[in-house]
């Protein structure tokens, strides 16, 4: 990967990270209005110093997250909590644009959708 593409890349990265940050923060106000506590322990981060690794690890928890909101917004609809659906909506598109770009930096498709257990997806249409 040349240096231009890695201070690409590093650019996008901080604008993830800041998307990820109002993710937090929305996701934050809709646990406080439901009366819950935000768990504050962030899972831990694999890194590398080689610029690709760090690109596919990142894709790969992008991919993994998404599979979690998708989870997540299917449990919001059947409680009827369509706000946080939404909220949780807007998020994903995001999360998913994430995946893309990162694929496009690798040179890959956008690997199959990483659903929880028991929601394997089969194929990609
Ligand atoms: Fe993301």
């Amino acid at each position: 990967m040349s240096c231009r593409a890695v201070a690409r890349n590093r650019s996008a990265t901080q604008i993830f990270a800041n998307h990820e940050l109002q993710h937090a923060i929305k996701i934050a106000r809709q646990i406080d209005y439901l009366g819950g506590m935000p768990c504050v322990l962030p899972k831990p981060v694999k890194t590398s110093s080689d610029p690709v690794a760090m690109l596919r690890e990142d894709l790969e928890n992008e991919r993994a997250t998404v599979g979690r909101y998708r989870e997540r917004i299917r449990q919001a609809e059947a409680m009827g909590e369509y706000a946080l659906s939404e909220t949780l909506r807007v998020i994903i598109v995001q999360e998913q644009e994430h995946e893309i770009d990162l694929a496009a930096a690798l040179g890959i498709d956008v690997p199959l959708p990483k659903e929880p257990a028991g929601n394997q997806v089969q194929s990609k249409q």
